[in-house]
């Protein structure tokens, strides 16, 4: 930890509950690797103290901070100027202090498609991209994925009015200037590995990505939503569950022969974004990464 001067830069993070959070020390490391005075404190900031623990970052004059659970979506009525990704994906995960003008972005999505290119190196452009889910990480994945110039994108969810009320919103984002009017296809089906329209998506996905939490730890050792009887070698299989890394869907996945992409990636890449937005400076995303392990052994082990 960096000796604690004037000069420190205060960061962080705002949630409920906040004992869970990972993200300190990965930031933290990331800043120690970096050589630059900045120090990042969780949060915990109820619902109802949102509005003034976001006017303490002008106040304060905090580079920056992060949100998260609760308060991604509420957040976005706060504050000066949304970034137009955030907008399309409804919700900011990083608050950008420009002189007191606070600026919402997510580093959420942009976190997964880095995770995607840098670590699978696997663009989405011109690819059939599988999304499992249809609730908020799902929408952030999937705009990006349109964003990236998908062929097609479909979403496949349990309840299926929320998988095609999604593809509804991503036919808007298709259609919007920051798409680059590149063409996106989009369909939904049923999350149900008996369904044959589910099945067929299956097979001509090149990308899956689990959005669920089915899989999380401690309620991991369950069926994969995807057996590993319908997964093709050619698909590389995501999931963005971390904990554990290697999630029921990865180990259905490898069993097929597939190539696969866990979780913690994007949210290292996340954070490093976040840091980029701060300090206008690279981040370490393997001191991150490394960082991130270290902590998630000492919260728990055995996963
Ligand atoms: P998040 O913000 O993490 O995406 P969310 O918005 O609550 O969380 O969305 C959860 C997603 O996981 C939904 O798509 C949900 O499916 P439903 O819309 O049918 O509820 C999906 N999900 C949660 N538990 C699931 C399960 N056991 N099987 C399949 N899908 C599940």
């Amino acid at each position: 930890m960096m000796e604690i001067t004037s000069r420190t830069q205060v960061v962080g993070v705002f949630a409920d509950p906040v004992e869970h959070t990972l993200s300190p020390p990965m930031q933290n490391a990331a800043f120690g690797a970096m050589g630059i005075p900045y120090a990042y404190v969780p949060w915990h900031v109820k619902a109802a103290d949102l509005p003034a623990a976001v006017e303490a970052v002008r106040a304060l004059s905090l580079a920056g901070v992060n949100v998260t659970i609760p308060h991604k979506v509420a957040v976005m009525g706060l504050l000066d100027e949304i970034a137009p990704i955030a907008r399309l994906i409804g919700a900011v995960n990083t608050i950008e202090n420009r002189s007191g003008r606070l600026i919402g972005h997510n580093t959420d999505a942009p976190g997964f498609l880095r995770s995607l290119t840098e670590e699978a190196g696997v663009e989405p452009a011109s690819q059939h991209v599988l999304i499992l889910g249809a609730g908020g990480a799902a929408r952030a994945i999937a705009v990006q994925m349109v964003l990236a110039g998908a062929r097609l994108v479909t979403v496949a969810n349990r309840t299926e009015s929320k998988a095609a009320e999604l593809c509804r919103h991503l036919q808007d984002v298709a259609g919007s200037e920051l798409s680059g009017n590149r063409f996106t296809q989009l369909s939904s089906v049923p999350l149900d590995a008996q369904d044959p329209e589910f099945q067929a998506a299956v097979a001509t996905a090149d990308i899956l990505i689990n959005t669920t939490a089915v899989g999380m730890y401690p309620k991991h050792d369950v069926p994969p939503l995807v057996p590993a009887d319908l997964l093709r070698p050619k698909l590389l299989v995501c999931d963005i569950v971390y904990t554990p890394q290697r999630t029921t869907l990865l180990k259905a996945a490898e069993q097929a022969g597939c190539r696969t992409l866990p979780g913690l990636g994007m949210l290292a890449y996340q954070g490093a974004i976040a840091i980029e937005i701060w300090t206008g400076r690279k981040a370490p995303v393997a001191v991150m990464k490394e960082a991130l392990l270290g902590a998630l052994k000492q919260r728990d082990p055995g996963v």
